[in-house]
């Protein structure tokens, strides 16, 4: 774990460098800041992973935890964990999962003991968290475990034991299905113009649509990746919603049916015409290619397009 954190400061380091055009030796010409150290980073690095990884050698029973529990938790969580007021309970909820109004606790929804652990080793008490010693946390986890009736007062909670004990409901977390989050992981040129995307990336605003641009550029007609839509979609968004979205200066909106129609029975060559040109119109001024002169004509029309598909 501790490794992994340097390295991670380090390829920050090197790729923000890299980004800017410079090599690594020169980024550390900046004189700004320090390394983390050691002992910095072990302040932070205090995440437990499901199988152990991270706890600290420790143990605590269940049964010591109740007093604890009731000075500096039972205050908000309730004595049985049913939660004062709004705070959240921490017990109960079995098999509620599939209501309307599930309870979701530690014990009826969470998936591993080690977040427990981690949790209230992190955050709580509330008001004073990381203030418990190592032996508490693991005293509060079995209690809490026990009030969950998941194990027995007289159950001693260790680091070696922790990851042991199965949570009722782990096994309905399961691994996202979807075909695209197995593949290895890519770090430059990913999609490619035979890539199978499941999905129209340009719909969700995440691909950066210089890329979809230069792609649409490359293109031949054969591997229409990204589809004409797609780069349609994106020109539009860059250089026609401002007004359309929302009918700006008297512009017709986007899918407007009406406003639309009226204008489509002219032709779509004159709704080319006058996207490409410009014009002056009874209800306001549409400037030549929405005022974007690096437009080429067909892009225009492809948006122009887009524009009339979406009115129908
Ligand atoms: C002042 C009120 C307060 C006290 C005291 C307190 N907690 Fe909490 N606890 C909270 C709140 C609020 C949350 C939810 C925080 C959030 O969602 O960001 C929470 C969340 C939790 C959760 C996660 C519950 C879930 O299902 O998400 C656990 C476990 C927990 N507390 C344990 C403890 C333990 C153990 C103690 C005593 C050492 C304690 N808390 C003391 C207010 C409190
Ligand atoms: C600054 C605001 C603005 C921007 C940006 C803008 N438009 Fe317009 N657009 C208008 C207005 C206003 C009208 C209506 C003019 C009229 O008919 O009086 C219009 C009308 C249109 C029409 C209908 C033409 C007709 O003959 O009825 C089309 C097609 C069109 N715009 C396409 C686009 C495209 C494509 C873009 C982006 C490349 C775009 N517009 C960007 C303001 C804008």
């Amino acid at each position: 774990m501790r490794k992994e954190a340097r390295s991670v400061w380090f390829i920050f380091v090197l790729t923000a460098g890299l980004s800017c055009g410079i090599s690594a030796s020169e980024v550390l010409k900046f004189d700004i800041g320090q390394p983390a150290s050691l002992v910095q980073i072990e302040g932070w690095d205090i995440d437990v992973r499901p199988d152990g990884l991270g706890l600290p050698v420790g143990s605590g029973k269940a049964l010591s935890g109740e007093d604890l529990y009731e000075e500096k938790c039972a205050s908000c969580h309730g004595s049985f964990g049913e939660g004062e007021g709004r705070w959240p309970k921490l017990a109960g909820g079995f098999g509620t999962l599939s209501d309307v109004r599930p309870e979701k606790t530690v014990g009826s929804y969470w998936p591993y003991v080690s977040t427990l652990w981690d949790y209230i080793h992190r955050a709580m008490p509330f008001l004073q968290p990381q203030s418990l010693t190592d032996d508490e946390v693991y005293s509060l986890t079995a209690y809490i475990l026990f009030l969950n009736d998941l194990i027995d007062e007289d159950f001693v909670l260790t680091h070696k034991n922790l990851p042991t004990i199965v949570l009722p409901n782990q096994p309905h977390f399961v691994n996202d299905p979807r075909p695209d989050v197995h593949n290895t992981r890519c770090m430059v040129d990913c999609i490619s113009a035979d890539s199978n995307l499941a999905w129209d990336t340009a719909n969700l605003d995440v691909t950066p649509k210089v890329t979809l641009k230069k792609m649409s550029d490359n293109n031949d007609s054969k591997t229409a990746m990204p589809s004409a839509q797609a780069v349609a979609l994106s020109t539009y968004v860059q250089s026609c919603a401002v007004c359309h979205d929302a009918g700006l200066s008297g512009s017709p909106i986007l899918g407007d049916k009406k406003a639309w129609g009226v204008r489509l029975e002219l032709g779509i060559t004159s709704l080319y015409e006058h996207a490409i040109n410009g014009y002056l119109g009874t209800s306001g001024y549409m400037p030549a290619k929405g005022g974007n002169s690096s437009l080429s004509d067909p892009e225009v029309k492809a948006v122009v397009d887009y524009m009339v598909m979406m009115a129908r």
